[in-house]
């Protein structure tokens, strides 16, 4: 059991600190938000994540959470940040936060006697660590204070088994850091704790891999991987308008390169593009990195520009079938970057909104769980319904955005009898089976919309 400090408690902070604790270590999580912790220890989590607050539950006992500094400090052998790391206008990240931790936690340092492993979880430019580390060094501190890089890979929606049962752990920094990190996750990485019933452990997995490098090959290494993710997505999406121009299936497509080894069948979903709060944000920091530092990185400008113009295929796609689409009524379904999250940051719903009403069109959208929250970002005028009945009454056309179960319950025949026409235009693929021969149906990459065979495999 270690003392482990958390420095922000949002997304990564909180699932990483309450993960730390329900694995044993003793976990103080800070935050410069009173409300946000006054919440928190009154049992009130300030995110939608399944299973979090289970795990919350059942670690109770070995978290506490604070507003200060100095409590975090004085008895953490290792301190965590993991502060929002928010983009510029330029698309390079903002480091005033993590910055003006550091310096909080650095004047708490001084005087302290036993050691302390400063770590890194927040997405930051190549070299931020040893910014810190020259930090440390201006105050004297380098032989109590070492400096670490641990990048953190978690979704949304998924963070806790994510983080209970990652693909690797990545460590970067010197020994002394590493191995201290090396027995702070030791009951993560040989699996050596009880899966918890709402997060059961997945089949096949006994450890998990720990990986140290050096501080900048880790601080990079978590661009590299959001990067590759996102090209996945914008390279099926561009097969996806190739299958709508020459008439082929994007999913067939998607089936039998997944079947090589070398491509994976993971981050083949042809649709509107990613959104969220990581890869916009990371991809358009690594670009701005690799500029920075002289170097023109030409696929990544053409991932975010091919996904910057994805979302208005579905627009095209309702132009097309409707026309001009002034005065015409449509619903928007799914207001969130994907479902299982409330979370709308980077969300193609809303630029896709903004499109429809700019075009004159009379919107009225639905979202299982962010309606409330969305609403003082959606336009005046579009009309925020809580049921799905009522944005589907009298629409023209229905675009569904984000691929919410909820959608899948609805049935072709009510569709006809909501609707004024039932032109469903699926921004996810998600529902080509179901609606592909009884509505007019219009997917990504699915000419005609008609629902195909699945690739028959000859034994
Ligand atoms: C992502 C990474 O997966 C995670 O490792 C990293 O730490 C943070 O960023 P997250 O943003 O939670 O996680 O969402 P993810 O489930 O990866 O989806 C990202 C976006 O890509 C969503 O908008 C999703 O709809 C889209 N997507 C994903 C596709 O359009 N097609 C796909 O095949 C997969």
């Amino acid at each position: 059991m270690m003392n482990v400090s958390v420095i922000g408690t949002g997304y990564v902070g909180l699932t990483t600190g309450i993960s730390l604790a329900f694995l044993g270590h003793r976990v103080t999580c800070v935050d410069i938000d009173e409300r946000k912790i006054d919440g928190l220890k009154a049992g009130l989590m300030p995110i939608y994540e399944p299973g979090l607050e289970d795990l919350l539950n059942s670690s109770e006992e070995r978290i506490r959470f604070t507003t200060s500094y100095e409590a975090a400090v004085s008895e953490a052998e290792v301190l965590i940040f993991a502060v929002g790391t928010p983009a510029n206008e330029d698309g390079s990240p903002n480091l005033t936060y993590l910055f003006g931790a550091a310096d909080d936690v650095i004047s708490h340092l001084i005087g302290k006697e036993t050691p302390t492993v400063l770590v890194n979880k927040s997405t930051v430019p190549v070299g931020t660590a040893d910014t810190i580390a020259d930090k440390i060094k201006a105050f004297g501190l380098e032989d109590r204070v070492s400096i670490a890089s641990n990048p953190e890979f978690l979704r949304q929606g998924r963070a806790v088994a994510d983080t209970l049962y990652p693909e690797r752990v990545v460590v970067g920094g010197g020994d002394a850091a590493v191995q201290t990190l090396r027995r702070m996750y030791e009951v993560l990485v040989e699996q050596r704790f009880e899966a918890p019933s709402f997060a059961p452990r997945p089949e096949g997995v006994e450890a998990v891999p720990f990986m140290s490098v050096d501080l900048r090959s880790a601080e990079l290494a978590k661009y590299a991987a959001n990067a590759f993710l996102a090209m996945k997505i914008s390279f099926i999406n561009e097969i996806a308008n190739v299958c709508d121009a020459v008439g082929a299936d994007v999913r067939r497509v998607a089936d039998i390169i997944g079947t090589d080894a070398r491509i994976g069948k993971s981050f083949l979903h042809a649709g509107i593009g990613y959104g969220g709060s990581c890869f916009p944000k990371d991809t358009r920091a690594l670009h701005h990195i690799a500029d920075t530092n002289g170097y023109d990185f030409k696929l990544l400008a053409a991932v975010i520009e091919v996904n910057g113009a994805q979302k208005f295929k579905l627009i095209e796609k309702a132009r097309e079938s409707l026309g001009s689409l002034q005065g015409k009524r449509i619903a928007v379904l799914g207001l969130t970057f994907k479902p299982g999250t409330d979370d709308i940051r980077e969300a193609p719903s809303l630029p896709i909104i903004e499109e429809l009403v700019r075009e004159g069109a009379e919107v009225r959208v639905h979202d299982p769980i962010a309606l409330e929250k969305s609403r003082p970002q959606l336009p005046v005028g579009v009309q925020a319904c809580v049921s799905v009945q009522e944005a589907l009454l009298g629409a023209e056309a229905a675009l569904l955005v984000t691929e919410w179960p909820e959608y899948a319950g609805i049935g072709a025949e009510q569709l006809k009898a909501w609707m004024d026409r039932p032109l469903w235009i699926d921004g996810r693929n998600a529902f080509a089976d179901q609606y592909g021969q009884e509505l007019e149906y219009r997917g990504v990459g699915i000419r005609g919309g008609a629902s195909r065979q699945p690739a028959h495999v000859h034994p």
